[in-house]
């Protein structure tokens, strides 16, 4: 029997595993490149019609089966066991993402500490620092990188209630916090109106058919679909627990906080004429940070909490890349729970190191594939290959290999007949073939 969450517990510790870095930068970025509120209609209409679709398929195959993803797979197909079975080492997509994962969590943990006694005052220092962290300072990015992978594993090591639970059920709610306090701050400075304008104003020519793909990819990335997160945390997802309110206040917090997120950071960028066009962690490591400086003392408290809130939202993020491994191993080799982490950490903790000197210049060299760094490949080949493929076989498994009437019996007390059909229809029909548009897109003509 699995250990079982309680039901808050559950809501935060889906919620902690989708909100997080994707959050920070990846959400605000394309809202404003692609129109402000617009792109959210077309998000939430993809997320809902997709993205949603496929995460309750995940959620039905971990509820249903209560088991590690491999054998969930294993135990739901009625032939061809052995051939699923393949689908569940998806898990290995979550193993991939935590090893860049925490290298950035590293960056995060440096920067809370260092933002207490200095920041940046001009962009071209700003730029410096963070460039030589990547390509010089090695014992840097290894110290912090180690931290952030022990803090993980810590966590994960006391297992899904006293450790996955427990820090989600305060480190959610202390995140929220703290977002409300900076924007309670930021809505007093003149870059807030701004900002308000730039994230919420629809101007619906600037929606292209980039902007469809893109939504489509980020409402996949941020719900963590495709490596069997959601399936392993709903294996131990409690009884008569009502999975449409549930799941639905989940992509509500998703999206809130990408929200807030994006309002706190674009009205520094605002109010001190940052570029808002700047992506990835040069909006926050460069631009954002060194803004944070014109505050004086204040600035310091305030870039602190900040990456403190960007830490919490990727730890929370990084154990639901771990549990799904680490229940396979449990299950699977009646490993102990130490006994199975060890395994991981020694894989991803070579992974991360690589990823490192991926960036270091002395090495990045003989660490770069295709054009791209180790690190880079990493991002390339889980997001753009192993989350969509997952994410296709899910659907396909769900909406044809599983018996429907099953599938009924979970959702249909809390959906009623008609939402249930539409969900199913949508599952089989819908969200395969979108998924198959996505990637073909991404891979061959991006
Ligand atoms: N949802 C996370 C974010 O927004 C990123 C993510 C993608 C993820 N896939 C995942 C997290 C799998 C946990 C597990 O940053």
């Amino acid at each position: 029997m699995n250990e079982k969450f309680s039901k808050i517990g559950f809501i935060l510790a889906v919620a902690g595993s989708a909100v997080g870095l994707g959050n920070a930068w990846k959400f605000p970025t394309l809202v404003g490149q692609n129109g402000g509120s617009a792109f959210i209609v077309l998000y939430l209409l993809l997320t809902f019609l997709v993205s949603f679709v496929i995460f309750l398929g995940e959620i039905a195959i971990g509820k249903i089966s209560e088991k590690d993803a491999v054998g969930a797979f294993e135990s739901l197909a009625p032939k061809n066991k052995n051939l699923w079975k393949f689908a569940g080492f998806c898990i290995i997509g979550a193993i991939l993402i935590f090893s860049f994962y925490s290298v950035i969590m590293g960056w995060i943990l440096k920067y809370v500490v260092t933002s207490i006694y200095f920041l940046p005052n001009s962009m071209k220092e700003s730029e410096e620092i963070f460039n030589s962290l990547l390509t010089k300072d090695l014992g840097t990015s290894i110290f912090y990188f180690t931290i952030a992978v022990l803090m993980s594993f810590y966590v994960v090591s006391k297992g899904v209630k006293s450790g996955i639970e427990r820090l989600n059920i305060w480190m959610m709610p202390a995140l929220f916090i703290f977002l409300i306090i900076m924007l309670i701050y930021s809505m007093n400075m003149n870059g807030f109106l701004d900002s308000a304008k730039f994230m919420l104003m629809p101007d619906f020519t600037k929606l292209n058919k980039d902007s469809i793909l893109s939504a489509l990819g980020l409402a996949f990335f941020t719900l963590s679909l495709g490596v069997g997160t959601i399936i392993t945390y709903a294996a131990s997802l409690p009884n008569k627990t009502n999975l449409l309110t549930s799941s639905l206040s989940i992509v509500f917090i998703n999206i809130l906080i990408g929200i807030m997120m994006g309002l706190i950071v674009f009205t520094f960028i605002f109010e001190y004429g940052g570029n808002p066009a700047q992506e990835g962690p040069g909006l926050v490591f460069i631009s954002l940070i060194t803004l944070f400086s014109k505050l004086g003392f204040i600035g310091n408290l305030f870039a602190a909490m900040f990456f403190i809130s960007l830490l919490f939202a990727a730890l929370t993020s990084a154990v639901s890349m771990i549990e799904p491994s680490a229940l396979f191993l449990i299950n699977n080799y009646k490993f102990s729970r130490k006994k199975a982490l060890k395994f991981i950490f020694v894989f991803v903790y070579i992974m991360g190191i690589l990823c490192i000197l991926s960036y270091q210049s002395v090495t990045s060299n003989s660490l770069t594939f295709f054009g791209k760094s180790f690190f880079d490949c990493l991002d390339y080949l889980t997001s753009n290959l192993m989350m969509p493929i997952t994410g296709i076989i899910v659907a396909i498994f769900v909406g044809f290999v599983m018996k429907k009437q099953s599938l009924y019996a979970l959702f249909g007390l809390y959906m009623g007949r008609k939402l249930f059909l539409i969900w199913y229809f949508l599952l089989r029909f819908i969200a395969p073939v979108a998924v198959v548009i996505i990637m073909v897109n991404q891979l061959f003509f991006s």
